[in-house]
């Protein structure tokens, strides 16, 4: 699935006079998935709007498209996809190319898991390094059964070749790691087990499956108990209905900007449209308690998602030390966040981080190193990292910052560069386009110097 060209892409991103306009981001990452896969598995046809057209998201297209559905893309960007049912989905002639994307890996071993059918995954570099046990464990209680390559810890990673059951035995399962991916893999296998799928999740994460399969119209339930835990049980056999999806913008993409315009004085921008979705705002609570400026204006709904427009203005930022509970609310923005720490005043302290670490990169080792070479002092902890601020002052900037095939670090890097005395030099940005392939004009829009 890699379209890139084949040499690294390497940009400076120099100091920035102050940022303004207004500005649109990129559909939701995650949403944008789901309505691909949930789309191929009703039977007619659903209509998305605002879908993310990053390299992750066409990997998922792809793979529906192997296994039965018929995707279409109007010139307007209206995506055209008539599914072919639960329990439907076609045998894949050849194997799946996931490129860089962990969630289309995941969620699709969850669909592919109780479906009649043998799928190979493969991936690149990065994602051919990720742990694959956190769901081939689980699905393989449900039946299915997987072959893949020895990674670190005696991890499965891929190339992977799986066999879906069916039938499948429906789970009952708790989430050993707080992760969207794995619940909503085994969401998504139960679609077609017979019998009701029951996850019992202890700490919270994003809910856009659950809330696009209600949509689509499974019979899902969530209980949210005294403790926050949160049971959610699916009864399987489902039959999904065709519906027209406006994706919001991704908060997690907004998270570069909005980081820019609080860092760069005399800076105020208009991110239009980005999703406030509770299970994954937690960055702008963070800012906000750090002194930014973030105001939420013409607050609404779109798509079953609570949505909004973040008016952002350049502020004084302190040093924090979040509680590590909110980490799955906020999870993809910590190399983001790291900025903004390293530009603050004081020292910031984040811990409880273990997950970074399964990234596309290892987010702790690769933004501790990377900020040390831009004149950062850090110390990396086994789950976090501590980061002294510069106090509002620019910082010194070097590079080139090794990006390890992680689209979050060069946009983080890129960001830093922005208010820093020499330039930050990204060794490679081409990872930019699994997520957030208008970055580079977004940011020049704005005013920013790359
Ligand atoms: C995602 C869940 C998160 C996140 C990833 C997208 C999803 O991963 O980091 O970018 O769409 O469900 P984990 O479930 O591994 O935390």
């Amino acid at each position: 699935m890699t379209q890139h060209s084949d040499t690294p892409t390497p940009r400076t991103f120099t100091a920035a006079p102050a940022l303004s306009g207004s500005v649109t981001v990129p559909g939701d990452k995650s949403i944008s998935h789901r309505s691909l896969m949930l789309s191929a598995l009703a039977i007619g046809e659903s209509r998305v709007e605002g879908l993310l057209e990053g390299e992750d998201v066409l990997a998922t297209a792809e793979a529906m498209r192997a296994m039965g559905a018929t995707i279409t893309r109007d010139d307007d960007g209206v995506w055209h996809i008539h599914g072919v049912g639960v329990g439907g989905l076609l045998q894949p002639e050849t194997a799946l190319d996931m490129g860089n994307s962990g969630t289309s890996t995941r969620l699709l071993m969850g669909l592919i898991a109780s479906h009649d059918l043998t799928a190979t995954f493969t991936g690149d570099a990065s994602l051919s390094k990720r742990p694959m046990a956190r769901v081939t464990e689980p699905l393989s209680r449900i039946g299915a059964r997987f072959t893949g390559s020895p990674g670190a810890n005696g991890n499965m990673t891929l190339p992977l070749t799986m066999k879906g059951a069916c039938p499948a035995v429906p789970l009952d399962y708790t989430l050993p790691v707080a992760s969207a991916q794995v619940k909503s893999a085994i969401l998504l296998a139960g679609l077609n087990t017979p019998g009701i799928t029951r996850v019992v999740e202890p700490i919270p994460t994003r809910d856009h499956s659950e809330r696009m399969l209600k949509g689509f119209g499974a019979d899902l339930n969530v209980e949210v108990q005294a403790d926050g835990t949160r049971v959610i049980t699916l009864v399987g056999e489902a039959e999904l209905k065709p519906q027209n999806i406006v994706v919001p913008g991704d908060p997690s993409s907004a998270a570069f900007p909005m980081v820019a315009a609080l860092l760069v004085p005399g800076s105020q921008v208009t991110i239009a449209n980005v999703g406030l979705n509770g299970t994954r705002a937690g960055l702008i609570d963070l800012l906000r308690e750090m002194g930014g400026s973030i105001e939420v204006v013409n607050a609404r709904e779109v798509g079953g998602e609570p949505v909004g427009d973040l008016i952002v203005t350049a502020s004084a930022l302190n040093g924090v030390e979040p509680d590590p509970a909110r980490a799955p609310s906020m999870i993809d923005e910590y190399p983001v966040a790291f900025i903004a720490a390293a530009f603050a005043e004081g020292r910031s302290v984040f811990r409880g981080l273990e997950e970074l670490r399964v990234k596309e990169s290892d987010r702790i080792a690769t933004m501790a190193q990377g900020l040390r070479a831009i004149g950062v002092t850090v110390e990396e902890l086994e789950d976090g990292i501590v980061i002294e601020g510069s106090g509002g002052k620019l910082l010194p900037g070097g590079g080139p910052i090794a990006t390890k095939l992680d689209h979050r670090i060069a946009m983080s890097f890129a960001v830093a560069g922005l208010v820093s005395e020499h330039g930050v030099t990204i060794d490679d940005m081409r990872p930019v386009a699994t997520s957030f392939p208008t970055f580079l004009p977004l940011l020049q829009t704005l005013g920013a110097v790359a």
